[in-house]
């Protein structure tokens, strides 16, 4: 099977060229303006942009959380990733406490293998680390998952302290993964937590009012530190606030390097959303939703190049998940759906409105999660060798977001009637059209386990 696409705009990280893409089984064998081959398919690409697959390194598909699953499987998820141009996802396999890393990755295999409709990877969240986990890191690495996710805040359940941070990270360098960390203080947020429940202050509100923007700066320049120490490659996760993020350029004084990951709700979404009574609901996250000010500060960012990544933390509830916390905000599952609406959302608010260049946003939704995880060039570019992972994406169609037209198994949208500018048209995973014109083309099970490098 060959395919071509002729004269397309070719958007990378670095380059923007019309010209044409051959394609041979699932890799790109030759690019260039009038391509001299015959090809069992052609898609005439005149006028659009042809941009990398999309890559989205935070997601949570079907996911144990706070007593009951995130609603989008490996199979609904990366299908609606697919379309919404997302072809590659990296999810997070939670260790339990008091169990292995070996167990936990058995059964998020069992969930995803066979079922997942887009490619994905795996981080690996360690929530308890003992000797036996650490005799586990090497081998976690050699399955291709070389990134180990932290939680500084679920105490009780994800929570690890710093003395097994440090200890994480001082095996983690040494086998040439890296950390990352959902940076927010634990201990702080759950006391303030129980001051405003002590108070009968239950409604959603209280969420965003338990986690004030000091508790991720404060946790984010820890987490800093402790890296600094052991020299091990650090990632902040889903990073909300210029506190936070001042943080970050702190530990750059001192020739430090972070990466740094923020999402497109942050981006686009304030604390206004938590003024609407229950149906606040919707955007209980965490960190929450902050201000104008903080998301002046991200665009600002990510010029910078502080910000490397706009990631979702899709972690999807239905209405009636979100309803278990109708009498206590604590208990309403956290988290929002968006592993559909990133790429056309940060197309329309970013790019079309002159906030970031085509290249940047190339770089930011696929080319850096490629690199910072160990994929580039396989993934990440359009580039002979490289997966034919092709968005054919139409800047001038508009449309309109709805819960009545996504594909996430969710029945709310966080971006319900929002006006998009730009659309995904064609979507090619490893060489197959995938999605044309809002049909999926691909059946479950098509999705592979990618198996990432390190880069350390
Ligand atoms: O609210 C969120 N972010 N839910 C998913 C878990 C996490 O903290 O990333
Ligand atoms: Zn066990
Ligand atoms: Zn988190
Ligand atoms: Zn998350």
């Amino acid at each position: 099977m060959s395919l071509l696409i002729k004269n397309g705009r070719i958007i990378t990280a670095t380059d923007d060229y019309i010209a044409d893409i051959f394609i041979e089984g699932e890799i790109v064998t030759a690019i260039g303006k009038n391509l001299p081959v015959k090809a069992t398919q052609e898609i005439d690409a005149s006028g659009m942009l042809v941009m990398p697959g999309g890559i989205d390194p935070h997601v949570h598909l079907d996911m144990p959380f706070m007593g009951t699953f995130s609603s989008d499987t490996h199979e609904t998820g990366t299908r609606a990733a697919l379309h919404g141009g997302t072809t590659t996802v990296i999810d997070f396999v939670l260790q339990k406490q008091g169990h292995s890393l070996r167990e936990a990755l058995n059964e998020w295999n069992g969930r995803a293998e066979g079922t997942a409709v887009g490619d994905y990877g795996f981080h690996m969240a360690v929530t308890d680390f003992n000797d036996h986990t650490k005799k586990e890191i090497k081998e976690m690495v050699d399955e291709g998952i070389t990134s180990f996710k932290t939680f500084m805040a679920y105490k009780g359940s994800l929570m690890i302290n710093d003395s097994q941070m440090t200890a994480l990270m001082q095996e983690v360098k040494q086998q040439g993964g890296m950390v990352t960390v959902h940076a927010t203080n634990g201990d702080m947020i759950d006391y303030l937590i129980s001051q405003h429940k002590s108070e009968g202050k239950l409604s959603p509100r209280y969420h965003y009012l338990s986690q004030p923007e000091v508790t991720e700066a404060e946790a984010s320049g820890r987490f800093a530190d402790i890296a600094d120490y052991t020299g091990c490659t650090a990632y902040i996760v889903h990073l909300t606030c210029e506190g936070a993020l001042n943080a970050v350029r702190n530990a750059t004084k001192r020739n430090q390097h972070i990466f740094v990951e923020t999402c497109i709700q942050y981006l686009l979404l304030d604390d206004s959303y938590y003024e609407k009574d229950f149906e606040s609901a919707k955007w209980v996250m965490s960190p929450p939703l902050r201000k104008k000010k903080d998301q002046d500060t991200l665009w600002a960012g990510i010029n910078q190049g502080l910000v490397n990544i706009v990631a979702t933390d899709h972690c999807p509830f239905m209405w009636k998940q979100k309803l278990m916390g109708a009498e206590d905000f604590s208990k309403i599952p956290n988290g929002h759906p968006a592993i559909e609406n990133r790429m056309e959302l940060l197309y329309s608010e970013g790019v079309h409105k002159k906030k970031i260049s085509l290249n940047k946003y190339v770089e930011i939704t696929s080319a850096n999660p490629a690199k910072i995880f160990g994929m580039f060039p396989r993934k990440g570019t359009i580039a002979t060798g490289s997966d034919a992972d092709i968005v054919i994406f139409d800047p001038e169609k508009k449309h309109v977001l709805s819960a009545a037209t996504h594909h996430m198994n969710v029945d709310y949208s966080a971006y319900e009637g929002w006006e998009i500018n730009g659309k995904v048209k064609t979507v090619l995973l490893r060489g197959k059209i995938a999605v044309d014109n809002g049909e999926c083309l691909v059946p479950k099970g098509y999705g592979k386990f990618i198996k990432r490098k390190t880069v350390n």
